[in-house]
């Protein structure tokens, strides 16, 4: 018998709970051992839970407890859950968790920590939902150098981008409905300004170059100035507005970013919709690998918690074996440096004097207007690849030496 203490009991710790409980045989088959809950700890009350025999509100009652091998934390952030963390890893359990945030910021020392200890310190919940990716990145690509990895990295900016585009809701009516399905985080702040994704594509990056990718590097910019106006000129020219995660090797260094950007619509990426993750991997030897499924919610996160404790259940002693190191220089490849393409929406007194000055200054570019004009003195142009600083002193020079407002740019991911 595997005994395991729930930390938190929300959306996800409940969920947990409720995923053991109710496929017990199955699990205790696959780990070759019962698996139970001994304690939940939580510090609010719940008179009416299923589970009210095993919570509690005194964490000594689950640190104290021998018999308690594997500690599951669902509570999120990064403080109370961190030291929770250590205490359990520094007293020999191994922990499981779902909280991406904790990875991306403390990873190493806990990894660490675990290994020092010889216990485990998993987190397939951290990324994707129910998406097996870290697993897979562990050790199904293991062979592979990894080239790059590109994702929709966060379910409920994808819902609320898929509610907007296709029932025409707007952005605060479709973050409700996410809050309301438990796709988002406690502040949503998080999802919608890209936080979310930036941390999960440095866990992702982390293992997939074998260094410690800090998200704090990483340009990150959200949805929350992204119309149904700029849906329009994306379907125009054949695609559609995602928040995309990317990072790839880059002479030496890793260029690492998370922001709304075009996918035409023959990418991957370009039908994943609602809360649906995916993330397309590429290593050297097997090519594109596309994982996908469901990236928040109760139960799809749920499956990826209880997997990795039926994986320590049915391992017990096989602690962590890779760590992260922390590089002493940053790591990645700055913004400015990166080259890209950008779809500029603009609207002007004079359009075609405004085209022409675009011309000037940007060079090869493609116009792109709308059947259905919104309004007559608007329209959107292509740039060619610029690199992104670049790009911005173009843009700056149009604004100043012309009628143009830039009303939106958008990155094109190829
Ligand atoms: N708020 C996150 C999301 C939860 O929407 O993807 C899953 O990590």
């Amino acid at each position: 018998m595997v005994n395991v203490a729930i930390l938190g009991y929300g959306v996800v710790g409940s969920g947990v709970a409720e995923v053991i409980k109710k496929n017990s045989e199955s699990i205790s088959q696959r780990a070759g051992t019962d698996i139970k809950v001994k304690w939940i700890l939580d510090i609010r009350d719940f008179p009416d839970s299923p589970d009210k025999d095993v919570l509690t509100k005194n964490a000594d009652d689950v640190f104290n407890d021998n018999e308690v091998s594997i500690i599951v934390e669902t509570i999120g952030g990064a403080k109370i859950a961190h030291e929770f963390t250590k205490r359990a890893l520094m007293a020999g359990k191994s922990v499981v968790t779902s909280n991406k945030e904790l990875v991306a910021t403390h990873g190493p020392e806990l990894l660490q920590l675990a290994k020092e200890n010889g216990v485990s310190y998993l987190f397939e919940a951290s990324v994707g939902g129910g998406i097996p990716i870290i697993r897979p990145l562990n050790q199904c690509l293991a062979a592979n150098e990894i080239n790059g990895i590109t994702g929709i990295l966060n379910g409920t900016t994808n819902y609320i981008l898929t509610q907007m585009k296709r029932e025409g809701k707007s952005f605060e009516a479709a973050l409700k409905e996410a809050q309301q399905n438990g796709y988002a985080e406690q502040n949503p702040t998080a999802d919608v300004e890209g936080h979310d994704a930036c941390r999960k594509i440095a866990i992702l990056s982390s293992i997939a170059y074998n260094e410690f990718v800090d998200c704090e590097n990483i340009y990150t910019e959200g949805i929350t100035k992204i119309t149904v106006d700029d849906m329009k000129y994306a379907d125009a020219i054949g695609g559609v507005i995602k928040l995309i995660a990317v990072s790839k090797k880059a002479n030496g260094k890793i260029f690492a970013r998370v922001s709304p950007a075009i996918v035409l619509n023959e990418h991957p990426l370009a039908n994943v919709e609602d809360v649906f993750n995916a993330i397309v991997v590429n290593g050297d030897a097997v090519g594109d690998a596309m994982f996908y499924g469901r990236g928040a919610g109760k139960l799809p996160t749920a499956s990826a918690v209880v997997a990795d404790v039926i994986d320590i259940a049915k391992h017990p002693g096989s602690g962590t074996a890779s760590v992260w190191e922390r590089t002493q220089q940053n790591n990645i490849l700055p913004i400015e440096d990166s080259t890209t393409k950008f779809l500029v929406r603009v609207t002007a007194k004079n359009k075609e004097d405004a085209k022409k000055d675009i011309l000037s200054i940007f060079g090869e570019i493609q116009l792109v207007e709308l059947h259905s004009k919104v309004k007559d003195n608007e329209f959107a142009f292509i740039s060619c690849k610029n690199t992104e600083s670049e790009f911005k002193t173009k843009l700056d020079k149009l604004e100043s030496a012309s009628d143009i407002t830039v009303l939106n740019r958008i990155r094109i991911e190829e």
